[in-house]
């Protein structure tokens, strides 16, 4: 998610913090990845290990405010309604989670606290029990693991579980990260490898030069050459202007909370009807989310926004409620026009690559993205990028009805 906009601090633009990590020198030969949060610190991480030259430029704070607002979900069978290339890709991510975890505390000694011990989405009710039942039926061919439970059983496995729940699928093999110690520990491995980090940088447009590099400007007038762009921005990413882009990016404002719980008492993560999910982190926490809101591209906090999610958790886990308030917040998901990931290179500029759109899945895509971005970029073909064709930008070419959906 994205929780801020440069252009709205009250600042001018020389009075913008700039601060250079790293900086090294602009070569015409590096890829620039624009936008520092979890997508494009993966791929620049990817493409570094692959000994591709990269630099990040970052509009404000690293891992920004977007990654930071996300409660680290990593669970692909709640995501969807369907089986299909979405859910092969966020399975695919899923099962990249424990080496990349495993990789970054091997370089940094930071662990971003991987949880992969099993979700939980609760049917309260009687009457929401059929469409659990429906939604198992083709879960369970993908993956026999995906269980059925009555209400007892999905109680012993999660005890905020105290209210009214008639059943449950149970997927034992997800679970969920703490994102703002993930993009931590990413920026101390590029920072390792010497990747370079340029803060306080508003690209506005990118512009194809005749010698075949790319002009990256940004809103100083200051131009940056390069062999490659990633797009990596996020929900930010439409205000950048590139002749010809087929990919519009739309903000969903999500609000979110943290209650304090007085021990690690609860466990699992659990996604309850109509859009509702909590999360307890390792540090006492518990996560509880999240609107979505289409109001664009501001951010807020309401009462009404809380009410939507808490109000179906009350008779659930109504514990979770009397535990005293730790933080609200919320963040901008990056939404594309499908609301699925957009993944490759531009049709009309091949050497701009879009890693966007992951909106709901930042988190859970990151592994994945890095990979298939790092492939493409150095002009490899992999099973990943194989997986990754149906995500092409060129979807959304000579189709201007595409209409903007909602999952
Ligand atoms: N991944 C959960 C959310 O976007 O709210």
């Amino acid at each position: 998610m994205f929780g801020s906009r440069l252009d709205t601090d009250g600042k001018t633009r020389s009075e913008r913090t700039k601060r250079h990590v790293n900086p090294g020198h602009s070569s015409k030969e590096e890829t620039l990845v624009v936008g520092g949060g979890i997508i494009g610190a993966s791929v620049a991480l990817a493409l570094s290990r692959r000994g591709a030259s990269v630099r990040i430029l970052e509009r404000a704070e690293p891992g920004g405010l977007a990654t930071h607002a996300a409660a680290g979900i990593l669970g692909p069978m709640n995501e969807t309604d369907r089986p299909g290339p979405f859910l092969d890709l966020m399975r695919q991510s899923l099962s990249l989670y424990p080496g990349f975890v495993a990789g970054l505390i091997e370089e940094t000694g930071l662990s971003p606290d991987l949880v992969l011990d099993g979700i939980l989405s609760v049917a309260p009710t009687p009457s929401d029990r059929a469409a659990l039942k429906a939604r198992h039926i083709w879960q369970r061919a993908i993956d026999p693991e995906v269980t059925f439970l009555e209400g007892a059983a999905a109680k012993e496995l999660e005890p905020a579980l105290t209210g009214t729940v008639d059943s449950a699928l149970w997927y034992p093999r997800e679970g969920h990260v703490f994102a703002p110690r993930l993009i931590k520990a990413l920026f101390g491995a590029l920072a390792r490898r010497g990747v370079a980090l340029e803060q306080g940088v508003q690209v506005v447009r990118i512009q194809p030069e005749p010698s075949g590099t790319l002009a990256v400007i940004d809103d100083t007038g200051g131009t940056r050459h390069a062999r490659s762009v990633v797009l990596a921005a996020g929900a930010a990413l439409s205000a950048i202007g590139i002749p010809g882009s087929p990919v519009r990016i739309h903000p969903v404002n999500g609000q979110i909370l943290a209650v304090r719980s007085p021990g690690s008492f609860y466990r699992r993560v659990v996604f309850y009807p109509p859009h509702g999910y909590f999360v307890p982190k390792k540090d006492g926490t518990v996560v509880i989310g999240a609107t979505e809101e289409r109001i664009g591209g501001r951010t807020r906090v309401t009462p009404a926004g809380l009410l939507d999610f808490l109000t179906p958790l009350a008779p659930l886990a109504p514990d979770l409620l009397s535990l005293p308030l730790h933080h609200t917040w919320s963040g901008l998901r990056p939404c594309s026009e499908d609301a699925l990931p957009v993944l490759g290179p531009l049709p009309a500029c091949p050497n701009i690559f879009v890693a966007g759109g992951h909106y709901r899945n930042g988190i859970l895509l990151a592994p994945v993205t890095g990979e298939i971005l790092a492939d493409m970029v150095t002009g490899q073909s992999s099973p990943l990028t194989t997986l990754s064709a149906p995500f092409s930008p060129g979807r959304f070419n000579g189709d201007p009805s595409k209409k903007f959906l909602t999952k």
